[in-house]
């Protein structure tokens, strides 16, 4: 039997998800890695959720030792019945949060002059493919990932996807690209074999849709198009997997390691 205080917590959290995945200033974090990077970022977390308090706090002890006090501080506790009934999704690791997301312009974006590259992804479907993007990019320190198409890249199966590494770079969606200052390359299969010297410092790396891969507007506008070689009989590679591949050769070279 519960008290009435924990059916108030329950109706309160409930309600407070509920609400949190219709604000478009708001994320909902799926899981214990998400979290982990959205506080190590910087990011305003307004509440987490556990059912299973030891297990995140075994989890904090392992992965987030810096982040330890905070989480368990944080931490409000529920039990399995009332934490299913915050989301479609329940995460392994028994931990669920609410952050406040970080807003870019994409317009300052394009423009950041730093001599790093940025990423643009035209209509990304896969929710997934699209947060191992973020997750890649995030790693090799780039500008930014700038999307297109009906897809919110702040959807919270994309922050999970990128373990909540949409705190660590500029990510926002882009309703058509502007005039641009930077040069523009365009990754497709048929584009000619990439060689990484000769990518500029601050280039927009363009990749298309899963299915059809980048539009024919956006190859007219590319000052180059870039394969990435692959063996006679395999067609492509997964959007997320040409951008890792794409993004290490550069750094790589650029640290002297390749
Ligand atoms: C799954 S692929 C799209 C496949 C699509 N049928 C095509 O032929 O373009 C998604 C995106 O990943 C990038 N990509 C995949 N394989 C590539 C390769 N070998 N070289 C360069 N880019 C590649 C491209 O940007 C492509 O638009």
């Amino acid at each position: 039997m519960s008290t009435p205080a924990e059916r108030e917590k329950a109706a309160r959290l409930t309600r407070q998800f509920h609400d949190a995945r219709r604000q478009s200033e708001l994320v909902v974090l799926e899981g214990f890695h998400p979290l982990k990077h959205a506080l190590r970022f910087g990011a305003r977390v307004e509440c987490v959720v556990t059912d299973d308090a030891d297990h995140m706090m075994g989890l904090a002890g392992e992965f987030a030792e810096d982040l330890t006090a905070e989480i368990q501080a944080r931490a409000e506790i529920v039990t399995q019945k009332v934490f299913r009934q915050l989301g479609p999704y329940e995460p392994h690791t028994g931990v669920v949060s609410i952050a406040h997301r970080t807003v870019s312009d994409p317009v300052e974006v394009l423009a950041d002059d730093r001599a790093a590259p940025l990423i643009l992804l035209e209509d990304p479907r896969h929710r997934g493919n699209l947060g191992a993007v973020i997750r890649v990019a995030a790693a090799v320190d780039v500008a930014g990932v700038l999307t297109t198409g009906t897809y919110d890249p702040w959807d919270p199966v994309a922050v999970r996807g990128s373990a909540g590494l949409h705190f660590a770079l500029p990510v926002a969606h882009l309703q058509q690209l502007p005039q641009l200052d930077r040069p523009l390359l365009a990754f497709d299969p048929r584009g000619e074999p990439l060689d990484p010297r000769r990518v500029p410092a601050r280039s927009l790396l363009a990749f298309g849709t899963e299915r059809h891969g980048l539009s024919d507007e956006l190859l007219d506008r590319a000052d180059a198009c870039v394969s990435l070689p692959m063996r006679p009989g395999v067609s492509s590679l997964n959007l997320a997997t040409s951008v890792a591949a794409v993004l290490y050769s550069v750094r790589l070279l650029a640290s002297g390691s390749a």
